[in-house]
């Protein structure tokens, strides 16, 4: 996995209100208090962003959100500025899941905006990228991924770029308790490295951080983590139970 430190990410979507996330959030700290080797972020709803981020902070538990909106300040009713999630203790930020492209209109000409966005506020965009089941079964896996990582990322360069966390999440794992095998999951990370080695050069390519998501549980999390290309986990339903996410966090115990 050549230097790249695994990130494991937890995506609380819409769950949890401010008092649950407070809760889940103190209990979560406890139970993966002497992680070092490994990056943990909890991405909670809007609303509890500033209370979990106390409970957090001085921890090994980064906070993310999960999504922002592109201008600094405005009349944008409903929106939140990436400067809004940084005054909360953000750290990261989930940009273009494939539930706000498929519910919210997203597209990967916002997903742009987006990291442009996070990256100008120093916050570390985890870029989504996934196809659905149709896609797969048609057999139009590698050119939707390919569009889709290289119009999110026109305009970039390798040094814009460092920071960013790509997920690999195909729609059709995601919730459904269907993982992408391990080996499922590396051909789409190879093949995701080799589009940024392209357009980006080899060292932007090896260095970026490239995560699985989808149904990731305790018991499927080590034989993905031992893919060569896998660098980490974004996950949902099984990172809203702290001990759950914990055993995630712990893969290698
Ligand atoms: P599940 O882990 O519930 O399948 O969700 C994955 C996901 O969408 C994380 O962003």
């Amino acid at each position: 996995m050549e230097n790249r430190r695994p990130l494991i990410a937890g995506n609380w979507k819409m769950f949890k209100t401010s008092p649950e996330a407070v809760e889940t959030a103190r209990q979560l700290v406890k139970l993966v208090a002497m992680t070092t080797d490994i990056d943990v972020m909890i991405a909670p709803p809007f609303t509890a962003l500033a209370q979990v981020s106390d409970v957090v902070r001085g921890s090994c538990v980064s906070l993310g959100a999960q999504n922002l909106f592109w201008e600094a300040q405005g009349a944008f009713t409903g929106a939140i500025s990436p400067a809004m999630l940084v005054s909360v203790g953000c750290k990261y930020v989930i940009i273009g899941h494939s539930e706000r492209r498929q519910y919210f209109n997203e597209t990967d000409e916002t997903v742009n905006k987006r990291i442009k966005a996070a990256f100008d506020n120093d916050l570390i965009p985890v870029m989504c990228v996934g196809e659905s089941e149709k896609e797969r079964e048609s057999k139009n896996t590698f050119s939707v991924l390919d569009k889709q990582l290289k119009k999110g990322l026109e305009d970039f360069s390798a040094d814009n770029l460092k920071r960013l966390v790509i997920a690999y999440e195909p729609v059709w794992a995601i919730g459904t308790g269907k993982t992408a095998t391990s080996e499922q999951a590396q051909e789409v990370h190879r093949f995701l490295r080799s589009v940024l080695e392209k357009s980006f050069g080899n060292t932007l390519a090896k260095s970026i951080r490239i995560l699985y998501g989808g149904s990731v549980k305790p018991n499927n999390i080590a034989e993905l983590m031992a893919m060569p290309d896998v660098d980490g986990a974004l996950v949902g339903g099984a990172s809203l139970d702290p001990e759950t996410f914990s055993k995630i966090v712990h893969f290698k115990e």
